[in-house]
């Protein structure tokens, strides 16, 4: 008697309390909405989005654990309990002994950036994020992009992705002179790349070669259990640690952190900055008040820090982060039988399409990943986000576009807030969609911010 291999799955570890209705509008109506948005995904109503996959910032479901803490919020002005026991937690799980609120990630981004940047200054990093980087130039800063070359390349599948190539970093130490890089930073999983995590060994690699040169090496601890899980999944000797151990190993080799706590924390607002060196944690700190509110605050009410405080606790447990970057990977697996060109390996918080392949008749100046994002919105009331030359913005030197190699699509899972199903309507979707791609036509900016423009750009359909 042969023996039927029966194919085990798994599941989410939870079950749904509460539920918010969404509606599927008509195609018609659609093509409205994305027009009256100039095409843009980020100008669109909410409740004209079915399946909302821009982003997995401040979108995510909380707990009941976490909307239990929401009743225990201290909201006194200063001193509030609920800072007390974050910073605890931050303590705990990052390894810093410093700790100052913000009401978002940008917000620490922008303190970092003011205490640590003099004009002139070079910040090398494993690629470029938005904010971060605008950040840094507001300053009077320059970034440099420090990250291995495979990070560019959307077919290669090196494992660690958000690795930097030591070489390219010490050239720049060596063109530009330590004492003008105020720090390197590393982000964990890189999030224009694809969300590529960079492995331990590269990481201490860094950490030796800028202990060389005495150059301050600092985090934008974002996502990083999800890097910390692709660590525990991928690199040799970390299989059997968890991932709050992994952590704060990660965390032990940088002089300081930031964090949008709308992401890995699990919470709807929230950021902070962390760190070992006392007088960035001082500095920050009367920056804080001027910017944000008081530093037991920071912009933040008691009860989003209780969140954020509970969120920390539930976001290094394995089976949690197991069950979101499984979804994302049962996206990009679906999505491959369709033969819809993706970025890989599959990262941790979204699914990247190629839209250069996608749409290879389409040159970057017609705005191919803008296209394709308005097409899948027009399609099923999908959202995504464009992560390309759009996003990319202008040099500030020369005020050219900045065309980057990676042209893409971003479709990013809030934690725990949609089903397979949602998945499998979105995949049908942008199958639909790559069936007609031929048709498809590009696009042409006619509002431009300044800053940021990805935000607010508006286009018409040539
Ligand atoms: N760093 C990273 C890696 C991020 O992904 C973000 C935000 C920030 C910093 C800034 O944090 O939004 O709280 O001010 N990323 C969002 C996204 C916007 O959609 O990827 P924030």
């Amino acid at each position: 008697m042969s023996k039927k291999i029966i194919k085990r799955s798994w599941a989410e570890p939870f079950k749904i309390k509460m539920v918010e209705p969404i509606k599927m509008t008509n195609k018609v109506y659609r093509e409205k909405c994305a027009k009256d948005a100039g095409y843009n995904t980020f100008l669109l109503k909410s409740a004209d989005v079915y399946i909302d996959l821009l982003t997995d910032s401040g979108t995510n479901a909380m707990s009941d654990y976490q909307w239990a803490g929401m009743m225990l919020g201290d909201e006194a002005y200063a001193g509030s309990r609920n800072f007390y026991y974050l910073w605890d937690n931050v303590k705990k799980y990052y390894g810093m002994p410093y700790f100052v609120p913000t009401h978002q990630g940008r917000a620490a981004e922008h303190m970092i950036s003011q205490i640590l940047i003099s004009p002139d200054n070079v910040v090398p990093g494993n690629m470029y994020f938005t904010t971060t980087r605008e950040h840094i130039e507001i300053a009077g800063g320059r970034f440099v992009d420090v990250i291995i070359d495979e990070a560019h390349d959307p077919q290669n599948t090196h494992p660690f992705k958000g690795n930097i190539n030591l070489n390219k970093l010490e050239d720049t130490i060596k063109k530009v002179g330590a004492k003008n890089i105020p720090y390197v930073f590393m982000a964990g999983p890189v999030n224009m790349a694809g969300g590529q995590p960079f492995s331990m060994s590269n990481l201490k690699a860094v950490r030796s070669l800028l202990n060389k040169y005495k150059i301050k090496l600092w985090l934008d601890a974002t996502r990083a259990t999800e890097n910390a899980y692709f660590i525990k999944m991928r690199e040799k000797g970390y299989e059997n640690k968890t991932i709050a151990t992994i952590l704060k190993e990660i965390c032990s080799y940088f002089d300081g952190l930031w964090v949008s706590a709308k992401k890995d924390l699990m919470v709807n607002i929230g950021g902070f900055l962390a760190t070992r060196d006392k007088r960035v944690f001082e500095e920050a700190r009367n920056m804080v008040v001027v910017y944000e509110g008081l530093h037991t605050y920071g912009g933040l009410a008691g009860r989003d820090m209780e969140a954020m405080a509970r969120g920390i606790e539930e976001m290094v447990e394995f089976d949690n982060i197991k069950a979101r970057i499984g979804q994302v990977e049962y996206c990009g697996k679906q999505l491959e039988k369709y033969n819809i060109p993706l970025v890989y390996p599959f990262g941790g918080h979204a699914i990247f399409l190629d839209a250069k392949k996608f749409l290879p008749h389409l040159s970057q100046d017609v705005f191919p990943a803008q296209t394709l994002a308005s097409e899948i919105y027009i399609d099923s009331g999908v959202r995504g986000m464009e992560r390309g030359v759009v996003s990319a913005g202008r040099d500030p030197k020369t005020g050219k576009h900045r065309y980057p190699k990676l042209e893409l699509v971003r479709l990013t899972f809030p934690r725990r807030v949609y089903t397979q199903a949602h998945i499998d309507v979105t995949v049908e979707s942008v199958a639909q969609v790559f069936e007609n791609r031929k048709k498809i036509k590009g696009l042409k900016m006619v509002y431009e911010p300044k800053q940021l423009r990805f935000f607010q750009a508006r286009f018409k359909k040539l």
